[in-house]
């Protein structure tokens, strides 16, 4: 493959430096009208939609009135700079998150962490802090993978953990390839994969997030810094029956993969109840073609299976697979499993962990279910998390919330966590 042209990324920067403090809560207002979505409540803001593009724009020009240097990468990923004297960008500190959701997600999952890290940006101007090693805010696209199906798509391609091959040729639900929806915005598709460069100049990365679970409203504390992240994954499943009438085909005629689906679904519910530790998830089935008066010729549905031993993970699945083969037979339809994506269960960098916890010495440690960028990233930078209490204890979902006062002790928390690392 060709090496990767500089010019071909997006640059633009700006000498302006704003040392004025915003308010985590006011930009995420700014930002609160866009991509709602009518029909399922909450936010519906995939990679490259009208919505993303909008919120990236909206990023980019906060990230320039702050003087940063924004570019985007050949992966999609947005940085946002703020060099030091001499321009060299080894050992750099990375912070950020995403700005896409999943279907009608809440507004804090991704935005929280990007929001935070522009505020701490202009906590630290106020403070007059000159930079000593370079700070970067980065914003990685389709970390929910909720267009192209695999979760932290732009790390994993940063990363490597991902071949490009796979990556170009995978299909959003309307068929576009990720190589063609990369080319019109702005990307060479040739040159997605891995970023030698871009990686090598990560000193350390520290994401904030939103707490998607209960562990902070359980501790009482506004503020945790994260242990782990539990191994998790992704399978497709199609079970293929005999498409036919629904008015004219006897019950006993029928090979329904409708029927088949909902049975392994409900076997699924019950594998994972029966493990300790594990969750598992079918959150979207497409019957084809999908009509009222049609048995369906075809059912694919999506599972997502989590646990802190990933050889219980797989030993899971398999599982799965086989109670969906029985179950399949049974009603004479045929099944097929794929795995789309997996992230192995993630202890963050220890080093990392106890630096951040002499900076934030009231933070509980705290390991989380959901996934991260910075679970893709942490086998090759050293990575760490903070997360802020959620007092719904509710995520991917409208209900996901955070009140005003913890939003802003996070970005205060993140600009402390972020000055100890500079010294
Ligand atoms: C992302 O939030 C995930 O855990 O799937
Ligand atoms: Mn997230
Ligand atoms: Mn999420």
């Amino acid at each position: 493959m060709e090496s990767a042209n500089t010019d071909a990324a997006a640059i633009t920067s700006t000498d302006q430096t704003s040392t004025t403090t915003a308010t985590v809560t006011g930009l995420l207002a700014d930002i609160a009208g866009t991509g709602t979505d009518p029909l399922r409540g909450g936010y519906t803001r995939p990679v490259y939609s009208t919505a993303e593009l909008d919120l990236r724009a909206w990023f980019m020009d906060h990230a320039s009135k702050r003087g940063l240097t924004v570019e985007t990468d050949h992966n999609g990923a947005i940085w946002a700079w703020w060099d030091i004297p001499g321009g060299d960008r080894s050992n750099s500190l990375v912070t950020g998150s995403h700005l896409d959701s999943v279907p009608g997600g809440g507004p804090f999952d991704g935005p929280l962490g990007v929001a935070s890290a522009l505020v701490s940006v202009d906590i630290l101007k106020a403070r007059n802090t000159t930079p000593t090693r370079p700070l970067a805010v980065v914003v990685f696209p389709e970390e929910e993978g909720s267009r192209f199906g695999v979760a932290c798509l732009g790390s994993r391609l940063m990363t490597g953990a991902i071949d490009p091959d796979k990556a170009r040729n995978l299909r959003d639900p309307d068929g576009n390839t990720f190589a063609d929806v990369a080319r019109v915005n702005g990307l060479d598709p040739r040159y997605v994969g891995r970023d030698e460069q871009l990686l090598g100049q990560i000193g350390a990365f520290v994401e904030l997030h939103v707490e998607q679970g209960r562990g902070l409203i359980d501790l009482d504390q506004p503020i945790a810094i994260a242990s782990s992240i539990l191994g998790h994954g992704r399978w497709r499943l199609s079970i293929r029956g005999q498409g036919n009438h629904a008015g004219t085909t006897l019950m006993v005629d029928r090979h329904d993969p409708v029927v088949a689906a909902s049975r392994t679904v409900v076997s699924i519910r019950d594998t994972a109840r029966n493990q300790p530790h594990a969750r598992a998830t079918v959150g979207r089935l497409q019957p084809v073609p999908g009509g009222t008066n049609v048995i369906a010729s075809r059912v694919d549905f999506w599972l997502d299976v989590r646990h802190p031993d990933d050889a219980v993970t797989a030993s899971l699945v398999e599982a799965i697979q086989t109670q969906a083969q029985l179950i399949a037979a049974e009603e004479g339809c045929s099944v097929e499993l794929t795995e789309e994506s997996f992230s192995p269960t993630v202890h963050f960098d220890p080093g990392l962990q106890k630096q951040l916890q002499r900076a934030l010495p009231d933070a509980p440690l705290l390991d989380t279910g959901a996934g991260h960028d910075a679970g893709v990233l942490s086998p090759f930078v050293p990575t760490a998390m903070v997360f802020v209490r959620n007092p719904s204890g509710v995520s991917h979902s409208p209900e996901e919330h955070v009140v005003d006062e913890d939003a802003e002790t996070g970005a205060q928390t993140l600009a402390d966590a972020l000055a100890a690392l500079m010294n």
